[in-house]
Parts: C-alpha cells; sequence; structure tokens
C-alpha cells in the first residue's frame, strides 16, 4: 500500500462532463460467459481495474484465450467442456464478485481447482455460495467448513436445486445460476428481494433461456451459449462518488455520459431525488442494459430514512451517501444494511470513524448508521482500511473540508476505478 495522499481542496465547484469506467459488475460477467460460451466474444468499454483483471487472470489460468488491446476484451470461448483443469492456484485478488461467480463455473466442471485471494478476501463468508452449491451435488470445502479462502473445489456432474437464497446476494444468485446452466433439470432460485440482474440480461445476450415469475427465477441446465459483442456502460457505483462531489460542493455542474441505469442499481438516484438533490436523467437507450446522461448541479438536501428493498439496489453506495447525508439538513437514517459488514472492509465501522475523523455526525447502528447533518468537514488523516469505495467517499469529502486532508492507503481505488484521481482533476480544471 503506497503512503499517504495529500488530497486537493478546491476552493471552486467542479465543472464539465465525465465518461466514468465500466461496469465493474457487466465488465466480470462478459469475461465469464465468454469464457463458457462458443466462439468469440468482444467485450467494448471493460472495466480496466484491478478485480476485473483477476477475472480475466483466473480464466485465462482454466485455458481460455483472452487478448486485451485499447478498453476492448476478446474472449475466444470453446463452450463449458473447454475450460481445463488449472495448473495453478487461481488468485482472484481483492474480487468478491470473481470469487463468487466462478465457483458456479467451476462446481460443473470435472477437475479440481483451488481459490486464494488477498487478506479481504480471506474474512468474505463463503458459504452462501459452498452450501447451495453442495446440494447440486459439487465437492467443494475450504477453510471453517467452507466458509472461507483457501477453497478446494473438485467440480462434477450436478443436479438442479430449489433454493431460497438466506440473505439478498446477486453473487450468490449468479453463483448458482451458473451452476444450473450446466446442471441436469431446472434449477429454480428464489431471491427475498430483488438484486442486480446482470447475470440474467448476460444468459439472454448469450443465447440462453431463462424466465422470472415474481421473485423466483428458474434456469433450465444442459444450455449452450453463443459467443456475442457486450458494450459495457458506465458503472453507476463509480458516478456516484461524482454525483455526490457535484451535489455537496458549491458552484458544480458535472454531467456523467453513457452511464448504466439498470432498474436493479439505481437505488442512488432515488435517494438524491428524496433528499432534494438537482439530479436530471436523460435516459437514452433502453434495450438490453439501459443506459443514459446524469447530470447534477450543487444542491439543498435534506435528510431522509433509507431502507427495506431499496438497499440492495444501492449497497456498494451506502459510504458515499452517508458523505451525502452529512451535508443535509436534519437526520439520515441507513438501516437494513448488515451485509455493509462483510464487504471489502466492514463498511459500517470504516464509514463511521473515518467520516467522523474529518467531523460529520455519523453513528454506526446494528444494520447501518445514523447521520446527522449539516455538519462542516475540517482536515485530517484518514485511511481507505484498504477499501476502493471508502477512498474515494474520503476523497470526495476532502473537497469540502476548511483544510488539507491526507488519505493513506489511496491506491485502493485501482480495484474499480484506476483514473479517479485524473477524472476529479480534470472536472476542478473547468
Ligand atoms: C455484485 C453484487 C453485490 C455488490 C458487489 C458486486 C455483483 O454484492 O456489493 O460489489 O457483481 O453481483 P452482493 O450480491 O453479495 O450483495
Amino acid at each position: 500500500m503506497e503512503g499517504k495522499k495529500k488530497l486537493i481542496n478546491p476552493q471552486k465547484g467542479l465543472n464539465g462532463e465525465l465518461h466514468v469506467p465500466g461496469d465493474k459488475s457487466i465488465s466480470h460477467r462478459a469475461v465469464m460467459f465468454g469464457s463458457v460460451a462458443e466462439g468469440i466474444t468482444v467485450i467494448h468499454n471493460f472495466l480496466m481495474g484491478e478485480d476485473c483483471l483477476s477475472t480475466i487472470e483466473c480464466f485465462r489460468k482454466l485455458g481460455v484465450d483472452i487478448q486485451v488491446s485499447d478498453g476492448e476484451v476478446i474472449v475466444s470461448g470453446g463452450g463449458w467442456n473447454h475450460l481445463k483443469e488449472p495448473q495453478d492456484i487461481l488468485d482472484v485478488g481483492n474480487s468478491g464478485t470473481t470469487t463468487r461467480l466462478i465457483m458456479g463455473i467451476l462446481a460443473g466442471r470435472p477437475f479440481h481447482s483451488i481459490l486464494i485471494g488477498d487478506d479481504s478476501i480471506a474474512k468474505r463468508p463463503m458459504k452462501r455460495v459452498t452450501e447451495p452449491l453442495k446440494e447440486f451435488g459439487t465437492k467443494i470445502d475450504g477453510r471453517s467448513e467452507g466458509n472461507y479462502t483457501p477453497l478446494s473445489i473438485r467440480g462434477g456432474d450436478l443436479k438442479g436445486i430449489t433454493y431460497t437464497l438466506p440473505v439478498a446476494s446477486a453473487q450468490v444468485k449468479s453463483a448458482l445460476l451458473l451452476a444450473g446452466l450446466q446442471a441436469e433439470g431446472t434449477t429454480e432460485i428464489q431471491e427475498p428481494e430483488k438484486t442486480r440482474n446482470h447475470t440474467e440480461k448476460m444468459i439472454i445476450e448469450f443465447g440462453g433461456h431463462i424466465e422470472r415469475h415474481g421473485d423466483t427465477i428458474k434456469v433450465k441446465g444442459g444450455q449452450v451459449l453463443k459467443g456475442t459483442e457486450v458494450y459495457v456502460p458506465g458503472d453507476i457505483s463509480s458516478a456516484a462518488f461524482f454525483m455526490v462531489a457535484a451535489a455537496i460542493v458549491p458552484n458544480s455542474r458535472v454531467l456523467l455520459k453513457n452511464v448504466g441505469l439498470n432498474e436493479t442499481r439505481v437505488g442512488i438516484v432515488e435517494v438524491m431525488k428524496k433528499m432534494g438533490a438537482s439530479i436530471e436523467i436523460m435516459e437514452s437507450s433502453k434495450s438490453g442494459e439501459p443506459i443514459g446522461d446524469i447530470l447534477v448541479e450543487s444542491s439543498n438536501l435534506t435528510g431522509i430514512e433509507i431502507g427495506g428493498e431499496l438497499i440492495p439496489s444501492l449497497i456498494d453506495e451506502i459510504p458515499v451517501i452517508a458523505l451525502l447525508a452529512s451535508q443535509a439538513r436534519g437526520r439520515t437514517i441507513i438501516k437494513d444494511a448488515e451485509e455493509l459488514k462483510v464487504k471489502e472492509t466492514n463498511r459500517i465501522d470504516a464509514i463511521v470513524q473515518e467520516l467522523g475523523h474529518l467531523g460529520a455526525d455519523i453513528q454506526g447502528t446494528e444494520d447501518g448508521m445514523i447521520i446527522q447533518g449539516k455538519t462542516p468537514l475540517h482536515g485530517g488523516e484518514v485511511h481507505s482500511w484498504g477499501d476502493h469505495r471508502i477512498g474515494m467517499t474520503l476523497a470526495v469529502a476532502s473537497l469540502i473540508t476548511d483544510s488539507d486532508v491526507y488519505l493513506e492507503g489511496a491506491d485502493a481505488v485501482n480495484i474499480s476505478y484506476p483514473t479517479f484521481f485524473e477524472h476529479i482533476n480534470k472536472l476542478l480544471q473547468k
């Protein structure tokens, strides 16, 4: 981890337009589906962040030819049966999405693989995936009875299952759908709350078939997928940092171009509107993954309550929403978000502690946090906790502090947004 980074403490607003990098969730899935599909998959606007590069490396070790050039990734898939037993351990780095989704693929492959990741991955719960995968008939184990990496998988013939997800998690749902695509018979998954549906959309884009009735998703086994062209929209979870920055920094006007507006991901837009932010959405394409532009200007904000089924649609944006709430008049309550404790770090503890250091009135609860606004923020030394979204939230906070902020562990942003600091500078130069 690099040393302290002095953040910018501007005296003016953020202005101009940005193309944020490609969506992380969709980039991972495009490589995975391209690898198990037959034929060539070309991925445009792929996110060249460390997490997605971990996914590419894992599939190369499984024998897939993947070429990277100029923001484009070309995957030469040979179908499910062309994946080969890896000679080496598969290193997932910091990526929970890689770990959980690849397990669903490996579960049905007749060979042995071992998954390992960094110190953060080693603490993240995997039983939520290993338990249902065992029900499909695969052999899978890891530390603490299959709950933690290193994980060992010996895949084989699978039988479809009927399963109710105990937690609203798109990663778990996706792992089970990937296993279900290879299993004998039908797999039925029930979700307690709607989670991001990129996997379901991608099954269709790759020529597969999937059905949804209410909260139940059904997929038939033995499906052959066909390579295709994937256009990855800008990541709304990355755009979120600039949406909040524009709203809280005086004299700002920022236009975010070609951002993914999938209905399962736009919780932050609803929250900002409810808080009274000046935000305008201009949807340009509705087919497949909806895309559009987002315009945000400096705003007068009011605190609100955030919870229930909205949470999965903004789970990754909660750190930056906490910052937004610190600049809103009145109280904001975030609840039903205990999943934050098992993200790249415990994001309730991390954000409460670090924003607290800068002067925010923020208190952690069992399932979220309570923020009282509006409080002026001051400078100081803060830490990313090695978590990209905590690091970027603190960098946005530094734009409104009355003196300098030093951020330790700033290189964590490379996980999902390698050009983040460049983009802040670009908007400050207008
Ligand atoms: C993701 C789903 C979410 C999210 C993560 C990416 C995905 O996790 O927090 O950053 O790509 O499916 P859960 O599904 O476990 O909540």
